[in-house]
């Protein structure tokens, strides 16, 4: 069983009173393991495929199985259910809390879990330590650099022990040599954790390191 399927994907927006089409027809399945990049030209609809995977938006018809389970019926509470229990989400711009120590910008992805705080508290150390942060828990993410910052996000995303990490541009506000650092750090959690990571990027780098690369073009995926 695939790990995430979409099945015959159409996304529709509709911008004063015309409807613009900007996924037609996508199918794929990822599976466990998988360090998948999905790449295109811009406007070609990653992000939007991205959402659709990470139950954050729906398509405008179409399936999505998210580890066996159907979610295109799911009510939004249900929908949050599976992105906190299933999902790890990497941002462009790291989408951190100002106001949160790095630490608790890393708990607060743990919200929704069963444990304890100090079981949280122990899982968002050692996420920390994991990406090679210990020593800034404390600080707040603005005090950090954004390579920095991109790690406490990939803490966050994997403290979860999500199915799968849905990575979108990760490396576009970094520079090539934290690029990089970024990109080994992913790849070494997808060996030694198995974790799936699913990207959209441009990045070479990211390509270069993927299992597989899926190309999409005006919405629909170039065989
Ligand atoms: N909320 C929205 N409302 C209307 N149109 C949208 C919305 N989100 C995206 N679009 C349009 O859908 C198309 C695909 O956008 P999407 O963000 O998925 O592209 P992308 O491949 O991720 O591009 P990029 O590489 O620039 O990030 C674009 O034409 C965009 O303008
Ligand atoms: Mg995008």
């Amino acid at each position: 069983m695939a790990l995430v399927e979409v099945k015959d994907i159409f996304k529709n927006y509709f911008l004063n009173k015309t409807s613009l089409e900007v996924l037609k027809g996508i199918n794929l399945k990822i599976n466990q393991g998988e360090f998948l990049v999905i790449s295109g030209p811009s406007g070609s609809g990653k992000t939007t495929l991205l959402n659709i995977m990470g139950c954050m938006d729906k398509p405008s018809s179409g399936e999505v199985f998210i580890d066996g389970q159907k979610t295109i019926n799911m009510t939004s509470d249900e929908l949050a259910d599976v992105r906190a229990q299933k999902i790890g989400f990497v941002f462009q711009n790291f989408n951190l809390f100002p106001v949160l120590s790095v630490i608790e910008n890393v708990e607060y992805s743990l919200l929704f879990k069963p444990w304890s705080s100090i079981e949280k508290r122990k899982k968002a150390q050692e996420a920390l330590s994991m990406v090679g942060l210990s020593e800034f828990a404390r600080h707040k993410p603005l005090e950090l650099s954004g390579g920095q910052q991109q790690r406490v996000a990939i803490a966050r995303a994997i403290v979860r022990e999500p199915l799968f990490v849905l990575a979108d541009e990760p490396t576009a506000n970094l520079d090539h040599k934290t690029g990089e650092g970024i990109i080994a750090l992913m790849k070494k959690r997808n060996q030694q954790h198995k974790t799936t990571f699913i990207f959209s990027t441009h990045d070479q780098k990211i390509i270069d390191q993927a299992d597989r690369v899926v190309k999409i073009w005006d919405g629909e995926i170039q065989l």
